[in-house]
């Protein structure tokens, strides 16, 4: 892995000078090279899901710049939507020498085993916990990999939940799913868990399923934007100072007033859902997850948090279940997902969580950056207006010519695209 350095200006290279670069600085394989034209074949994708007709591409970039618990790491963003990359790569620049800090919980995801019609629930809740090491050993399977490397059932907690159609009694079964994201693990588990459950209270098992509000599996990233490179970050237009105190009024707005935390959150998860599908990942079950988590107080709230240091420079926060795997499902079958997880180096779930979290942390940095001083526009439109050239018939080094004069001219539409191109 090159030193920052060489990363910057990655994008001004062509395609073809980006691949070289590439090739050149990361193990990956010539063949992996040749993925980035067509990696899903039509029968891989017809056995990962139903009724296959054909694939969906979206485009694949590198998020650069970023430093984390001390390791160089490129990172591959898929995404459709513009300035998403430039954004978490300007950000994670704006941390350098330092970067991020980053660490995770254990890999802990929760099962849930629903019982109805208990005969007499208090005297269930009883039983189930007087039989909690029994039952955890007949759900456990000593000779399976995951039991041999340290994984498994470690413990649970019933509780007796009032519904709407009478109170039912829940057993909330914590798995060790080591580097899995641990769905099938979890939901095994739970269907070998009800009969014997049944079996000890005389209800009747309905649901058994793992839980996406994974807050045992939490992720934390941290860092430091100085006064000095906030103020280069801006070529002097605004001091360190002016661009901290106006970051933190955005951010209290948004600790304030949900309608703002969710589109700052929607700005958090631009970055993290862009390296989820990139690594294979179930973006879903972290979007259902993350959201969750940020109304665990009653109030949905940021996931992210702002405050000055004693140096008076800007620490940035964040917080929320990631429960990543590296083994399984997609990250296994689709070839792009494998050649991620390659390019970002990452040989545990523990690690990917900690990248997600710091890009998660970027990306919302870098919005309310620039929301909170020059507008999300003038980055944001700039780079939509190659799209806006692309849409109106412009091609090669018209679309750059095109872009950069419309975007002079603050006109970034398509009517003066279509002008321009004539
Ligand atoms: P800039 O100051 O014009 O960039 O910012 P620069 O030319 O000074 O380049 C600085 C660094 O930015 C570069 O370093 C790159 O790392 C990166 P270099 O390699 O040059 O040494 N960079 C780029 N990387 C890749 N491709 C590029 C590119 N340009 C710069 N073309 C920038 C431009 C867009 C980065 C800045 O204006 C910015 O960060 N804007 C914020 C845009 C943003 O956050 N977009 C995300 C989607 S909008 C969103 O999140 C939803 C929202 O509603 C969330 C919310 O409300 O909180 C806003």
């Amino acid at each position: 892995m090159t030193s920052q350095i060489k990363w910057n200006e990655f994008h001004k290279k062509s395609l073809q000078e980006k691949i070289d670069f590439l090739k050149k600085n990361t193990h990956l394989t010539k063949e992996e090279f040749t993925l980035l034209e067509n990696a899903l074949s039509f029968e891989t994708a017809n056995n990962m899901i139903e009724n296959a007709i054909g694939t969906f591409q979206l485009p694949l970039g590198i998020a650069t710049n970023f430093k984390i618990n001390g390791i160089e790491r490129l990172i591959p963003f898929v995404i459709e939507e513009p300035s998403v990359v430039a954004a978490a790569s300007k950000a994670a620049e704006i941390t350098l020498p330092q970067g991020f800090t980053a660490s995770t919980d254990e890999p802990i995801m929760i099962g849930q085993v629903q019982l109805v019609n208990v005969p007499d629930a208090k005297k269930a809740i009883k039983a189930i916990e007087a039989s909690k090491k029994k039952l955890i050993d007949s759900i456990n399977d000593p000779s399976s990999t995951i039991f041999k490397q340290g994984g498994g059932a470690k413990n649970f907690e019933a509780k007796i939940i009032q519904t709407t159609r009478g109170e039912c009694v829940c057993v909330y079964l914590e798995v060790n799913v080591q580097d899995a994201m641990g769905a099938n693990t979890v939901n095994s588990m739970c269907e070998k868990l009800a009969p014997l459950l049944e079996e000890l209270t005389g209800g009747e098992a309905r649901l058994r399923i793992l839980s996406n509000l994974a807050v045992k599996r939490l992720a934390r990233a941290k860092a430091v934007w100085t006064k000095d490179n906030l103020e280069k970050s801006f070529k002097g237009e605004f001091t360190g100072e002016e661009i901290i105190e106006r970051f933190l009024d955005c951010y209290a707005f948004a600790e304030a007033d949900p309608y703002r935390a969710v589109t700052h959150n929607k700005g958090i998860m631009n970055g993290i859902d862009a390296v989820v599908i990139a690594t294979g990942n179930d973006f879903r079950a972290i979007e259902a997850g993350a959201h969750a988590f940020a109304s665990l107080t009653g109030r949905y709230k940021p996931l992210t948090k702002y405050y000055k240091n004693k140096n008076g420079d800007l620490v940035g926060e964040i917080e929320l279940p990631l429960a990543l795997g590296i083994v399984g499902g997609a990250t296994k079958t689709h070839p792009l997902a494998q050649m991620s997880l390659k390019l970002l180096g990452v040989k545990t779930a523990k690690e990917l969580a900690e990248i997600i979290a710091c890009v998660g942390l970027a990306q919302n940095f870098a919005a309310v950056r620039a929301l909170s001083t020059e507008g999300i526009n003038r980055g944001h439109m700039r780079l939509h207006a190659n799209n806006i050239a692309v849409m109106a018939g412009a091609k090669g080094e018209q679309i750059r010519k095109i872009a950069e004069k419309m975007y002079e001219e603050k006109n970034v539409k398509l009517e003066r695209a279509k002008e321009l191109m004539k």
